[in-house]
């Protein structure tokens, strides 16, 4: 299996992890404690701007319903629901 590389920043900290890995896990094996609430993709708490969305698996119905009730767009995902695919995904926790 290839594993995908998360870059958080503006950390700096670089992590490997399978895909189908949430951000949210990927944020705690690097270190990165993302502030969280509901763990469903429905409080929109834990939201973080992703690049390039290629990299990420499309949001599932409960992510793109709060994504959508919050007004953000697209680059933005909820990291608890948000799972990575392939290749390198950077996430920018200063934007949100
Ligand atoms: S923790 Fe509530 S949407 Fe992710």
């Amino acid at each position: 299996m290839t594993l995908v590389e998360v870059q958080f920043e503006p950390a700096g900290k670089i992590v490997f992890v399978s895909p189908g890995t949430t951000l949210l896990a990927a944020g705690t094996a690097a270190g990165i404690d993302i502030p969280c609430g509901c763990r469903r993709g429905m409080c929109g708490t834990d939201a973080v701007a992703v690049a390039p969305q290629e990299g990420m698996e499309p949001p599932g119905p409960v992510e793109r319903s709060t994504l959508e009730r919050m007004g953000l767009e697209s680059v933005f995902r909820l990291s608890c629901s948000a799972r990575v695919q392939s290749g390198i995904v950077r996430v920018d926790l200063d934007r949100f």
